[in-house]
């Protein structure tokens, strides 16, 4: 580890080789290239000595032959985000960006994930976890319920139950399905949707998402327009503070570091009480100057550069 790294000096930027991880082979691969091309930029304009690597599975092998400083990690989804390549990094002693190794597999497991945030209080969806067959086969659960995968991102493999829909989802039963064998069916919660982000030890502002689409699918979060982002988010001051605090006890509960990134549902009966769910933390949440968490840093007064150079400084291994 470096001394920077691990909390000393401040980096030398121009002495500094980061190796940008991007790319991988999950489902996330093309989003995770241009959240590593961003911050692989984003870096170079800091003076960054900056290598890109297109992750594969020679990336061990890849990485000790480059020996750089620090790497940053850039991967959403399988294997970068999952602890994978955080115990290679370990191994390797290289300093690296995002949660480390027990964090990031919580994180990535939404059914291991909601049982620590229940254990602290968080409020989650009900859920029941099933093989694919038999939640094709008929409605497990009452509609109008969501039918995802355990581990994947970016609403990947998300369907959307209506209330009187007659069938469950056929889709995942094709062939060329990656979703998992088994599913996580869960209580569709109508209404709001927020995020909040954490930052070291802090939290940061609130975002709502508003899409015109049928939900916060796919081509919401990446399409050109697909959604607005609302910050800081249009809900009650007692809301917006109980999301900034569930935001930091799931990163804590799971012992996450860095940035991470915590999505819930708001649903507001007319003169009732509102529900809060949380759906899940991301602990490598996008990272384009449009993402929903660079707009959250740029808030609390960090640039794109300066939140990506943040993540580098605080940079370590056993994290
Ligand atoms: N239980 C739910 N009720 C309502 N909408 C949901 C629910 N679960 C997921 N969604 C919708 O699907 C999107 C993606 O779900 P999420 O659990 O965050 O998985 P991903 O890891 O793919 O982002 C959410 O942002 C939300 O719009
Ligand atoms: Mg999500």
């Amino acid at each position: 580890m470096t001394a920077a790294a691990s909390g000393g000096a401040p980096l030398h930027a121009a002495d500094t080789h980061v190796a940008v991880l991007g790319g991988g082979w999950s489902n996330e691969r093309e989003i995770s290239l241009v959240t590593a091309n961003a911050c692989a930029g984003a870096l170079r304009d800091r003076g960054y000595r900056v290598t890109e690597i297109d992750v594969d599975r020679s990336i061990a092998a890849r990485l000790a032959e480059l020996e750089p400083d620090i790497a940053f990690n850039g991967l959403h989804g399988t294997v970068g985000e999952d602890g994978t390549v955080q115990g290679i990094l370990e191994v390797l002693q290289i300093p690296y960006t995002h949660s480390g190794v027990l964090a990031s597999a919580l994180a990535m497991d939404k059914h291991r994930a909601k049982a620590i945030f229940e254990s602290v209080g968080i409020p989650v969806a009900e859920h029941l976890i099933a093989d694919r067959w038999e939640v094709a086969r008929e409605h497990v659960m009452a509609p109008p319920y969501v039918v995802k995968p355990i581990a994947e991102g970016s609403s990947v493999n998300i369907f959307i139950v209506k209330q009187g829909a007659a069938h469950p989802p056929q889709e995942i039963l094709r062939e060329d399905w990656t979703g998992g064998e088994e599913v996580m069916v869960e209580r569709f919660v109508p209404g709001r949707e927020l995020t909040s982000a954490v930052m070291g030890d802090k939290v940061l502002e609130v975002t709502e998402i508003v899409t015109d689409l049928p939900f916060y699918n796919y081509e919401a979060k990446y399409a050109e327009g697909g959604s607005k982002h609302l910050i800081p988010a249009p809900v009650s001051s007692n809301i917006y503070q109980r999301v900034q605090t569930l935001t930091l006890l799931a990163h804590r509960a799971l012992g996450c570091r860095g940035v991470t990134r915590t999505d819930f549902r708001l649903h507001e009966e007319p003169g009732g009480e509102s529900e809060l769910v949380c759906l899940e933390l991301n602990t490598q949440p996008g990272m384009t100057p449009t993402s929903l968490v660079p707009e959250l840093a740029a808030l609390a007064g960090y640039s794109f550069e300066e939140l990506v150079a943040w993540m580098v400084e605080d940079a370590s291994c056993n994290r």
